[in-house]
């Protein structure tokens, strides 16, 4: 197993995919939204998102190609959210994915539009995607609704947002962080289960993969808000100071020991495959990743 290069060749397709979502709509009046979603959607990012989706459809025994509407949906919708997120009326940061954010260069009326449009099209695209028994486009549907809305992403970025003045105890923002970034980790890990016709017990251990991962993953990412540099991120670091984040709450070492433990439970989900080495080491590879 080449860790490294089957994350490229995951990350390849999925920017030949996204690239070309777009592409037959270029006739329509509304240019400028198009520029401003591609500006955001098309600047790189690590594709991670995708990755899950592509990586649980092999593993539930799919071609991982199926998975394709499904990743570029995820990762429409994860764009989407950070598009929101940089907004001078939430983090108000001026640098993403190693560029200005979308409001710096389009203005902010159409950073919320090219953000409202991403999240829409996530549907479209997700639709034309095929699911195999015993899942349904309805399953996939509601699971993507569920997860990126009022109860999932969108409810957690609001309690991360309106929490920013107290302090908070442990259990809320570990549902903070299990709903802003765990829950469209969710997803992809799910929608990429099921299109490989995952079993109910297969589903369940993707979704569980998905919390402890997602858990680590933010933890991490509030640990480089502290240790990371704008150059390596691609994005504005020291911005989340105020905020509740773990590693506010118990400081860096705690994060550390955070993170090792809630991989070491996602990993330990993976036993419901048999095929999971590439799993384990990318789970491993992101708690000491710098970007
Ligand atoms: C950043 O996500 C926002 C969080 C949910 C922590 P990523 O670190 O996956 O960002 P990209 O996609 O690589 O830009
Ligand atoms: C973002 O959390 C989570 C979502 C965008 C849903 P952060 O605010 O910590 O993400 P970054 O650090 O700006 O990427
Ligand atoms: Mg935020
Ligand atoms: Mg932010
Ligand atoms: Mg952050």
């Amino acid at each position: 197993m080449n860790l490294d290069g089957q994350i490229l060749q995951y990350r390849d397709f999925t920017e030949d995919y996204l690239k070309n979502i777009y592409k037959k709509f270029r006739t329509e009046p509304q240019t400028q939204l198009f520029n401003a979603m591609e500006y955001s959607l098309l600047a790189g990012g690590k594709r991670l998102r995708p990755v899950f989706a592509y990586e649980f459809c092999r593993m539930c025994g799919g071609q991982w190609q199926d998975a394709a509407p499904f990743a570029a949906a995820v990762e429409m919708i994860h764009t989407y959210s950070l598009i929101h997120d940089d907004l001078p009326c939430m983090d108000n940061d001026d640098f993403r994915r190693g560029r200005p954010t979308n409001h710096k260069v389009y203005g902010e009326g159409m950073a919320v539009l090219a953000g409202d449009a991403l999240l829409t099209d996530a549907f479209m695209i997700a639709s034309t995607g095929k699911l195999s028994q015993p899942w349904t486009m309805a399953d996939a549907i509601s699971l993507m609704a569920e997860g990126a809305g009022s109860l999932g992403m969108v409810g957690g970025q609001v309690l991360d947002i309106m929490s920013q003045e107290r302090e908070l105890s442990e259990q809320e923002v570990l549902d903070i962080q299990s709903r802003k970034t765990g829950r469209l980790i969710n997803i992809a890990c799910c929608l990429g289960a099921m299109a490989g016709g995952a079993s109910r017990n297969q589903f369940e251990a993707a979704s569980q993969f998905a919390s402890g991962l997602g858990l680590a993953f933010q933890i991490r990412d509030d640990m480089l808000d502290v240790i990371g540099t704008r150059e390596e991120m691609g994005k504005g670091v020291g911005t989340d100071a105020e905020k509740n984040t773990f590693v506010r709450l118990y400081g860096l070492e705690k994060c550390e020991t955070l993170v090792q433990q809630y991989t070491d439970y996602a990993i330990s989900a993976l036993e419901a495959f048999d095929d999971r080495e590439f799993m384990i080491a990318l789970a491993k590879s992101l708690t000491e990743r710098r970007v």
